[in-house]
């Protein structure tokens, strides 16, 4: 049985990290990613396990997790819904005794978010949020790692979130309280984020109907899929909704010349980004993409070392 070094915790949403916290916790993502980079072995974790439950498919997550682990001296378990009790019935509560009986942590990915909290309930190791129909936690430490690196604080920035107000945006406004940035978010109607969500960031976070008031003279312009995981039925319906919150040129030029533009990945050129906005010169998605990697290792660190 694993014995935790120091008291629990968990990293359900960003608010779970105070803002000392995430701002220390930036800083130690850059050091690790120089470090890896000049080819300096830091093997914090020998011999310890990251279990990694995957009810939603993944890319990014998985393999910064696996390899952050890997470069960590340790190991992480990839455990799919499909191929585990999880998908046969067994509780989450039984799940959670079990496994933080074995592992050193657990990193979930799933639907809703009362799981990963009542996991947590149950967890004698940290447990992570890979991803809920809540919150995108993890993807925020990258996104604010990749803005510090390109411009430096973010603390008083405007940023601007154009499409669905969804996990990511959720995780966004929680960032504007840490960081303490402006957050303008533009949905269509009834797209808009949970209210009590927005309502606990005061007034730091302004909802617009119009994508160009909110991209006006902005530093980061993000956006994200319009149809999230599991949202795959509403694609079609969706995409006439949200066409005119298309991020392409013409909207971007409305944001400050030196605005940074950010996805989460995986994007969909021709609906919620264009390939001229991607692919050009003020998209920094690969950094952020890689910055999962250093981010969370630098989070594994925090919880687990
Ligand atoms: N951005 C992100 O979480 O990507 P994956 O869905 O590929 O993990
Ligand atoms: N909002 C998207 C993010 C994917 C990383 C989703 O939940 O599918």
């Amino acid at each position: 049985m694993s014995v935790p070094s120091k008291p629990l915790r968990h990293f359900l949403s960003l608010l779970d990290l105070s803002s000392e916290e995430a701002h220390a916790l930036l800083q130690r993502a850059i050091a690790l990613k120089q470090d890896w980079r000049a080819g300096r072995c830091y093997e914090p974790l020998r011999g310890r396990t990251l279990a990694m439950i995957f009810e939603k498919a993944s890319t990014r997550t998985r393999v910064s997790f696996e390899v952050g682990m890997t470069q960590f001296g340790g190991h992480a378990l990839f455990l799919s819904s499909r191929d585990t009790q999880l998908g046969r019935g067994e509780s989450i509560e039984d799940s959670a005794r079990v496994l933080s009986r074995m592992v050193d942590g657990v990193m979930i990915r799933t639907f809703a978010h009362e799981t990963v909290e009542r996991f947590a309930a149950h967890s004698q190791v940290p447990v992570i949020n890979g991803l809920t129909d809540r919150f995108h936690p993890c993807q925020l430490l990258a996104d604010m790692q990749t803005f510090l690196e390109h411009r430096g604080s973010i603390r008083g920035k405007t940023v601007a979130w154009v499409g669905d107000g969804n996990n990511m945006c959720h995780s966004y406004i929680n960032a504007s309280r840490l960081f303490d940035f402006q957050l303008r978010i533009a949905t269509p109607e009834t797209f808009e984020p949970d209210a009590e969500i927005l309502e606990a960031a005061g007034d730091r976070c302004q909802l617009f109907r119009n994508p160009e008031a909110a991209v006006q003279g902005a530093d980061l312009v993000v956006t994200d899929v319009w149809a999230s995981m599991g949202q795959e039925g509403e694609q079609n319906q969706r995409a006439q909704v949200f066409a005119p919150y298309q991020v392409n040129e013409k909207l971007l030029a409305k944001a400050d010349a030196q605005a940074l533009f950010m996805h989460c990945l995986p994007a969909h050129r021709g609906e919620e980004v264009s390939a001229a906005v991607i692919d050009g010169p003020q998209s920094v998605v690969w950094d952020e993409a890689e910055n999962r990697l250093h981010a969370q290792k630098a989070l594994l660190e925090f919880l687990l070392v």
